[in-house]
């Protein structure tokens, strides 16, 4: 009895961190054939993947938040990880070293209830304990050290291309256990959205915004993906903006919030825009690119171009910038022009899962080659054709960046612009609509839309 309210505290701990049973075991049983593979294609008999340690501020004795090496995170999803490594060899039970060091400054991380039934396990409270018995067991073995630094008592190839190539290439495509964490994380992020939303028309400024999101998604500063966007009016022109206004501008009409959330380390990119009434034909313009952007995503299929859907969407801008008055000229002249791309500067999106920009994003081959953007939009971060599995944003955005709009008035594109009207609309900054989605055997299914669907079933 004496410590039942730290027993209950661990218990829900535990349980928000449990795994599916099953949609784990598979998830592992293709990670280990795909690896298997990989090292059999690159020569090497094992892999030893590090989770890594937190990198300290310089001159300094404090840390940037936590990021594991995401190859270690596909193994073993859960963030309490920090110095911990993975012995993978083809033919062995995947072992797992646990660092757990006696401290009393940190709470020490706990393995998981799950863990012992997918993985060998050995616990060190020594750092070098734990090299040395990853030493002893990765003997006589060609061995591939997937990290940041291989320890020197380690006979092991750092990060071979052989190697990292052929798993960042794979890692487009998700398993159903990815695909359930980027749901649940989605849930989280659609709660986010929808209470800052809720603040920002109840006259919330960008911090009380932040903080209604924060406490909406349940996370702090360090659980999120990505530091969250959330830029009122001109700030939404601001592709990265990154702080958070504590007054709100006076008759502000435009919210821009790209927020995510992360569950076991995969993490959603979500962007909504609102406008008061006040915004007039920008609110139309959101309206109007909310619509394009699930056309947009109607036309996903397996073996479509990323490339193709993102000159799509420049099309698309194009309409609508005729159909504003914003170009005086045709759609098709503006997008011969490239005008679109000084309202669009960004690429239509990138690959999703435990990274917010996932690797292999140009790779056209498990070796490595490499499929560049075309030019004028190497902003892109996608190139690859699109194949069921993937896992992938779809963010169309319409921005009135001055920078930008400077350099189009002095370009042949410029002379078709309406720019008194763009004038009007640059105090409302942009406007970017973002979605995830995953490729399907015929489509595409909107995890975004879905959950928002869900959100407002249960509202
Ligand atoms: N939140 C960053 C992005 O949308 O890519
Ligand atoms: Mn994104
Ligand atoms: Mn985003």
């Amino acid at each position: 009895m004496k410590h039942s309210r730290i027993g209950a505290a661990r218990l829900k701990w535990v349980a928000m961190e449990s795994v599916d049973e099953q949609q784990y075991q598979a998830h592992l049983r293709s990670v280990a054939a795909q690896w298997e593979q990989a090292l059999e294609a690159a020569g090497f008999a094992a892999a030893i993947v590090a989770a890594g340690v937190p990198q300290r501020h310089l001159f300094d004795d404090l840390e940037a938040f936590f990021r594991p090496n995401p190859h270690f995170a596909l193994w073993f999803p859960h963030r309490g990880c920090v110095g911990a490594a993975l012995l993978f060899a083809p033919g062995r039970r995947p072992k797992l070293y646990f660092h757990r060091p006696e401290d009393y400054w940190h709470l020490p991380p706990d393995l998981p209830d799950w863990a012992a039934a997918h993985f060998e396990l050995a616990v060190f409270a020594d750092s070098e304990q734990l090299e040395e018995a990853l030493r002893r067991d990765a003997k006589r073995l060609r061995t591939a050290f997937i990290g940041a630094r291989a320890p020197a008592s380690l006979d092991a190839e750092l990060n071979p291309a052989s190697l990292v190539n052929r798993l960042h290439h794979q890692r487009a495509w998700k398993t159903d256990f990815e695909v359930a964490c980027l749901r649940q994380a989605m849930a989280s992020g659609v709660a986010g959205h929808l209470a800052a939303r809720d603040a920002y028309y109840d006259g919330g400024s960008e911090f009380d915004i932040l903080s209604a999101y924060l406490s909406a998604s349940k996370q702090t500063e360090a659980d999120l993906p990505y530091p969250c966007i959330v830029g009122l009016d001109e700030h939404a022109a601001v592709l990265h903006y990154q702080h958070y206004a504590r007054s709100r501008p006076p008759g502000s009409r435009v919210l821009l919030i790209d927020a995510g959330a992360s569950c076991r380390g995969y993490g959603c990119d979500i962007t909504r825009t609102w406008a008061t009434p006040e915004a007039g034909a920008f609110a139309e313009l959101i309206n109007a690119l909310d619509e394009q952007q699930r056309g947009l995503i109607d036309t996903i299929e397996p073996g479509l171009h990323y490339v193709e859907l993102h000159l799509a969407m420049h099309r698309r801008l194009c309409e609508l910038l005729r159909r504003f008055g914003l170009v005086k000229c045709s759609a098709a002249a503006a997008f011969e022009q490239g005008v679109s791309q000084t309202f669009m500067p960004h690429g239509l999106g990138h690959l999703l899962g435990l990274q917010t920009h996932d690797v292999g994003g140009w790779q056209s081959s498990p070796q490595g080659d490499e499929a560049p953007p075309p030019k004028g939009h190497e902003t892109l971060r996608l190139t690859r054709s699109i194949e069921a599995g993937m896992v992938f944003t779809v963010e169309p955005g319409l921005y009135f960046i001055p920078m930008l709009l400077r350099e189009l008035r002095t370009q042949p594109g410029g002379a078709e612009v309406n720019w008194p009207l763009v004038e009007s609309l640059t105090p409302c900054g942009g406007v970017r609509i973002e979605d995830n989605v995953l490729v399907t055997a015929d489509g595409a299914s909107n995890l975004t839309r879905a959950a928002f669907a869900q959100a407002q079933r249960t509202a």
